[in-house]
């Protein structure tokens, strides 16, 4: 069933345009390597911040707050662009264990951001949060790697 949908996707013809494009893919992938500069970028920031190793005289709340709104727009920028990518290959990623790795890794690294947003937002200013901020940063920041990592392997497996 999932398999004949990428399989219509990926023949639908403006789809098979865009994909043997020698330009507009080329670009596209382009603007996904951009994105993922500017996302992981500010993110790994706040990680950062949040682990206590950057920006240490500057409030946690300060810093993580400041930076949200660039990374999220980053991240939209990431996930649009990585739809185009797929749709060409609809059915090749189907088959690879890699891209199912990278999108379980991207979707746990949302749910590592969700829980801490929603814990961090009530324990922010507590002494006993300090470890949980660490942890989650920490996490993130091997998260993102991960998927990095997955997508750039997408190229060879
Ligand atoms: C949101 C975080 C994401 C990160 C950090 C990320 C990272 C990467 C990286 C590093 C590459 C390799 C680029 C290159 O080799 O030139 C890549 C390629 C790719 N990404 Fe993503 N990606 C993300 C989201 C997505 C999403 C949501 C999708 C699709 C649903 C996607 C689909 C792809 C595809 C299909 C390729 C391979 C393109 C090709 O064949 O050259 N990505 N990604």
């Amino acid at each position: 069933m999932l398999y004949e949908t990428f399989f219509a996707i990926e023949n639908y013809p403006t789809v098979v345009n865009f994909g043997e494009s020698l330009f507009a893919y080329p670009v596209v992938q382009g603007l996904h390597v951009l994105g993922l500069a500017v996302a992981v970028g500010l993110l790994a920031l706040a990680d950062l911040r949040l682990a206590n190793v950057l920006f240490t005289s500057y409030p946690a709340r300060a810093v993580v707050g400041g930076l949200r709104p660039w990374f999220i727009l980053g991240y939209g920028f990431m996930f649009l662009t990585g739809v185009l990518l797929f749709l060409p290959k609809a059915t090749q990623l189907y088959d690879s264990g890699l891209f199912w790795a990278k999108m379980a890794l991207i979707v746990l690294a949302g749910i590592n951001a969700l829980y801490f947003e929603l814990r961090y937002r009530r324990e922010a200013d507590e002494e006993g949060s300090a470890t949980r901020r660490k942890v989650a940063g920490l996490a993130s920041l091997g998260l993102w790697v991960a998927v990095i990592v997955t997508g750039r392997l997408l190229a060879y497996f």
